[in-house]
This record gives C-alpha cells, sequence and structure tokens, in this order.
C-alpha cells in the first residue's frame, strides 16, 4: 500500500485482533531492551506510520466484506480508495496495487484486480463477466459472487484488490444480504457498472490464497526459499524433509 503512494490505511478488523494495531505503535518496551542491548532496532522501522496514518474500526458482526468496507464510510468520506484483502497475499515488481494505480491513472473509475484460475474454483470467489480485452485490462460487463458450479460467466476472479469511487459506499448502504447470508462487496460493485467505467486489470506477478492452508504454507516457503537471508537454509531444511517424506 505505501509503495503505491496510499497516505492513510484504515483497518477493518474484528474482535480479539488488538495485536494487528499494538504492531503498527510504537513498541516502547521493547525498543528500549533492544537500545540498551545494543541490538539493531532498523527491523521495526517499517510497522510504524506517520501519527494519525493508521486508523482502526471494528466490525461488530461478520455480516459479510460488503459490511466490513461500509464501516470505513466516514472515514473513507468523498474519495476513490483502494481494498485489499489481506488473506490474499500479492508478490510483483512493482506490487499488485501499483500496477492498478498506473492502470487507474489512465482509466479512473473503478480496477478491479482480475484472476485466471481454473473453471471448477471459481464457486469460491467473485467472477468478471469480461468484456473487451486489451491487454493486461479487461472491461468489466458484470459481477457474480460464488456462482454455482457450471454457471460462472468466466474464470476471471476476483483476488482481493480493488481501487473503488466512494459511491459503493451509498449502495452499500442498502445492500441485502447475497451470497452465503452475507452483504457482498461484489453485488454492489455490480451495481455500478454502466454508470461508471469499470475495468479488471490482470496483474504481473504470483499470487497466494492464504485463506487456505496450502496456500499460507505456500507463500511462507515460497518467500522464505527466496529470501535473502536465510534462503539457502531453508532451501535444505525443505530437500531433507521431502527426502525424509
Ligand atoms: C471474498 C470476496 C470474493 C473474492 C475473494 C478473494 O470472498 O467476496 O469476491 O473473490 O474474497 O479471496 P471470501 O474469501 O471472503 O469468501
Amino acid at each position: 500500500a505505501l509503495e503505491a503512494g496510499i497516505e492513510q490505511m484504515i483497518f477493518v478488523n474484528g474482535r480479539g485482533k488488538g495485536m494487528i494495531e499494538d504492531h503498527f505503535d510504537m513498541a516502547y518496551e521493547l525498543e528500549h531492551t533492544m537500545a540498551d542491548r545494543s541490538k539493531d532496532r532498523s527491523v521495526l522501522d517499517g510497522t510504524r506510520l506517520k501519527p494519525g496514518d493508521c486508523v482502526f474500526v471494528r466490525q461488530q458482526e461478520p455480516l459479510g466484506l460488503g459490511h466490513a468496507i461500509w464501516c470505513a464510510r466516514d472515514i473513507i468520506g468523498d474519495e476513490p480508495f483502494a481494498i485489499f484483502l489481506p488473506d490474499e497475499f500479492m508478490v510483483g515488481a512493482p506490487g499488485c496495487m501499483k500496477q492498478m494505480v498506473s492502470a487507474y491513472d489512465k482509466l479512473g473509475g473503478n480496477i478491479v484486480c482480475a484472476l485466471e484460475i481454473p473453471m471448477e474454483d471459481t464457486p469460491s470467489y467473485g467472477v468478471i463477466d469480461p468484456g473487451k480485452r486489451d491487454g493486461p485490462i479487461t472491461e468489466v460487463k458484470g459481477l457474480v459472487e460464488k456462482p454455482a458450479a457450471g454457471t460462472a460467466p468466466s474464470n476471471l476472479i476476483l483476488p482481493g484488490r480493488y481501487i473503488l469511487q466512494p459511491e459503493v459506499m451509498r449502495i452499500l448502504e442498502t445492500q441485502e444480504a447475497g451470497a452465503g447470508g452475507e452483504i457482498q462487496l461484489t453485488d454492489a460493485m455490480a451495481q455500478m457498472i454502466g454508470k461508471q467505467a469499470f475495468h479488471g486489470m490482470t496483474f504481473d506477478g504470483k499470487r497466494y490464497d492464504c485463506g487456505s492452508k496450502q496456500g499460507y504454507v505456500e507463500a511462507n516457503l515460497a518467500l522464505a526459499l527466496t529470501h535473502p537471508e536465510i534462503g539457502r537454509d531453508i532451501r535444505a531444511m525443505a530437500e531433507r524433509l521431502l527426502a525424509e517424506s
């Protein structure tokens, strides 16, 4: 988000997630202990944003992604905003959102990240009904949340990165529950199509769906294997585990 030029971060969380808030605060005791022991404190540099740039909002009940986004309506106000679903982990150079901001600078309106997946996996996701395609950019003609098997309009799904216009908040205000009995962001976005520009952007990079156990392990392993400090050791460890299994 920082790389993409986003200044204010809003975290919408539920109960029991206070540690996330603490992570972005000053770790006073830790910083002092490290300073006393002459330890390298630079490891903490990435965990603090400028004062006022970090806002935390509670979604009291799990009523759906659309409702979670709507909980931040008064903080977002009347500006376009970006959404990151953090169980979807993207690795790219530049990062996914920076690529999307470049597309937004040319196209305006609403931009969603779009990803091709095997057709049989589409019932787990929001799916794009695609129009004209121009390189990585696809016109979005429609959106459907978690289509029943065999009914998806394409295999182009929404992997959890969005740049949206604030009008979506007004739609969410009265959005009824959809798939899974939840208030769906996808349903609210679908109502903006035809009224505002709406495009999908295929991202150049790798995506890990950490909402599944396999995806979570894969993301950790993939990043650890290329890590400058521990990559070699992790590779040796992985090879040993494979040989033993
Ligand atoms: C949510 C969205 C869905 C999107 C998915 C990406 O679903 O509702 O449109 O494709 O995230 O992971 P969830 O994973 O919360 O069921």
